[in-house]
This record gives structure tokens, C-alpha cells and sequence, in this order.
């Protein structure tokens, strides 16, 4: 089995269209984790999944993230999915004539080695199991890539993604949003299902309900674009209870999106997030 993973992000600052989003943001990420990170709309939360992706419109400005040693920033986006990488949006593309399957095994023989291909029968064997366990009709194998998908079906074929990858480093971004109640206790289930030793979870949501079925082992609040407080799982159910306002006036913040530039209101530089 590989090791197990590592991702730490030190003071990462990144902008998009010249308009800095992340201004500092550190985490550290090992192996068997859960880190939830919540927070109000408008943050920095996606834009922290894209920027570690390396979406091409956000610039890193400062700072380092490696990943299993490596200067995750050097890396391509297809060597960061090679490494492991994998990240479910909040808004899944549609990609009109390409299918499902034809996409899944394009993504799974991107990771191996040219002659390691996954043979087709394997592939569809593998296919047909996961999506049985997500309890998904098997015609979505031969539609197009997400066309027409409604929003709880978009959500519940990246997890499909996910478990057929078996991806080092996971990060899903509001995979909770749109999915009724059963179809969150299924992916609920596919995410716990993966868990493992050799396996780390970033998961971004703005509701406990989520945690409530995917236990945390930290829960990171980001404002400003950075984390400006974390904690347990009883941080989730606090600000479940009680919103942010309270996290506001601890840290002294008037206004906790990104947007701000004039009337800057910044958090402590030491709120490190902690181990
Ligand atoms: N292309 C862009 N041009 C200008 N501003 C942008 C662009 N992309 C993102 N932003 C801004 O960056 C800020 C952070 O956006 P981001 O999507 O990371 O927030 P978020 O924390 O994920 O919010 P939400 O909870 O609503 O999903 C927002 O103010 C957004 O408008
Ligand atoms: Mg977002």
C-alpha cells in the first residue's frame, strides 16, 4: 500500500483577476484524518479546493503546500491527480459527448502506468459494484458526464469518482448540498467507506447534518480567507447552535468575506491552525 499521505499548507495567499481571495491560510493534513472546514459564504472555501487542484485562474502569491514532500505548486494538475489528488466540486461540469463510463476509466487509466491499463471487463466490473453500492440506476453509466444530471445525482457521481480513484487526498467540496436524505446517509456511507490509514478527507460543508454521519477528527472555521479558528466536532454542533457571530466578535472581524479591500479587517496573525 502507498504511505500515508501528508499535505501541509503554510501561509498560502492566492488571487483570482488580481483580487487576492486566500491571505494566509495554513493547514496541516495527515493520514486517517476528517478535517471539516465551514464557514460563511464567500470565504475562500472553494477557492482553497481550486487553488490546491491548480485551477489555472488562481494564482498563488505566497506561501507552500507540500504534498507527500513534494511542492504540490510545481505540480500540473493531472501529476496532482496522478498523486492522488481528487477533488469533488460544488458545481460538477457537464461535458456533453463524453459518457460516464467512457469518463471514469479515461480518469482511472490516467492514474496508471501506459501498458497497467484496467482491462474493460474489470473496469465495468468495478463500475457496476460501486454504483450498486450507491444505490445509482446503471443507466447513468452511458449518459453524458453530469448532462441533465439533477443536483443530488451530480453529487452522488462524484463519489462514484471518488471510490472508483481510491484517491490519497479527498476533498469535497459541499458534497452534502442538494442530496435528500437518503442520498446523504448513502454518500455518507461511500465516504466512510474509504476511510482509512492511507487516506486524508477536506471536507466543505455549512451544516453539522453532514458530520453527523461523517465524524471529523478537526473542524476548521474559515474567514477572510484563512482559518481563523479550529477544533473538534463539538465546533461544528457550537456554530450549528449559535451561527458565527460569536467567532466574529472573539476575533474582533466586522466583515468576514474576502472582499474588503479598503477597510481591511484582519484576524490575528497567530491563529495558526493547530494539531
Ligand atoms: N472569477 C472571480 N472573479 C472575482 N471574484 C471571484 C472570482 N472567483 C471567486 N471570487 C470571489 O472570491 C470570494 C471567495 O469565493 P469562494 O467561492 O472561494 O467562496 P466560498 O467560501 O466557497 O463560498 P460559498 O460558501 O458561498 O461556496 C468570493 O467573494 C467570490 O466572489
Ligand atoms: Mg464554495
Amino acid at each position: 500500500m502507498s504511505k500515508s499521505p501528508r499535505l501541509t499548507i503554510e501561509d498560502l495567499r492566492a488571487e483570482i483577476e488580481g483580487k487576492e481571495i486566500l491571505k494566509g491560510l495554513s493547514l496541516d493534513i495527515k493520514g486517517g484524518e476528517v478535517h471539516a472546514i465551514m464557514g460563511p459564504n464567500g470565504t475562500g472555501k472553494s477557492t482553497l479546493a481550486s487553488t490546491l487542484m491548480g485551477h489555472p485562474k488562481y494564482e498563488v502569491m505566497g506561501g507552500s503546500v507540500t504534498f507527500n514532500d513534494e511542492d504540490l505548486l510545481e505540480m500540473a494538475v493531472d501529476e496532482r491527480a496522478r498523486a492522488g489528488l481528487f477533488l469533488a466540486m460544488q458545481y460538477p461540469s457537464e461535458i456533453t459527448g463524453v459518457t460516464n463510463a467512457d469518463f471514469l476509466r479515461s480518469a482511472i487509466n490516467a492514474r496508471r502506468e501506459e501498458g497497467n491499463e484496467i482491462s474493460l471487463i474489470r473496469f465495468i466490473r468495478q463500475m457496476e459494484a460501486k454504483m450498486k453500492d450507491l444505490e445509482m440506476n446503471p443507466e447513468f453509466a452511458h449518459r453524458y458526464l453530469n448532462e441533465g444530471f439533477s443536483g443530488g445525482e451530480k453529487k452522488r457521481n462524484e463519489i462514484l469518482q471518488m471510490m472508483l480513484l481510491e484517491p490519497s487526498l479527498v476533498i469535497l467540496d459541499e458534497i452534502d448540498s442538494g442530496l435528500d436524505i437518503d442520498a446523504l446517509r448513502i454518500v455518507a456511507n461511500g465516504v466512510n467507506s474509504l476511510r482509512s490509514e492511507d487516506r486524508a478527507f477536506l471536507i466543505i460543508t455549512h451544516y453539522q447534518r453532514l458530520l453527523n454521519y461523517i465524524t471529523p477528527d478537526f473542524v476548521h472555521v474559515m474567514m477572510q480567507g484563512r482559518i481563523v479558528k479550529s477544533g473538534g466536532p463539538e465546533l461544528a454542533q457550537r456554530l450549528e447552535n449559535e451561527g458565527y457571530d460569536w467567532i466574529k466578535e472573539e476575533l474582533g472581524i466586522v466583515d468576514e468575506t474576502v472582499g474588503q479591500e479598503e477597510e481591511e479587517f484582519q484576524v490575528p496573525m497567530n491563529t495558526k491552525a493547530p494539531r
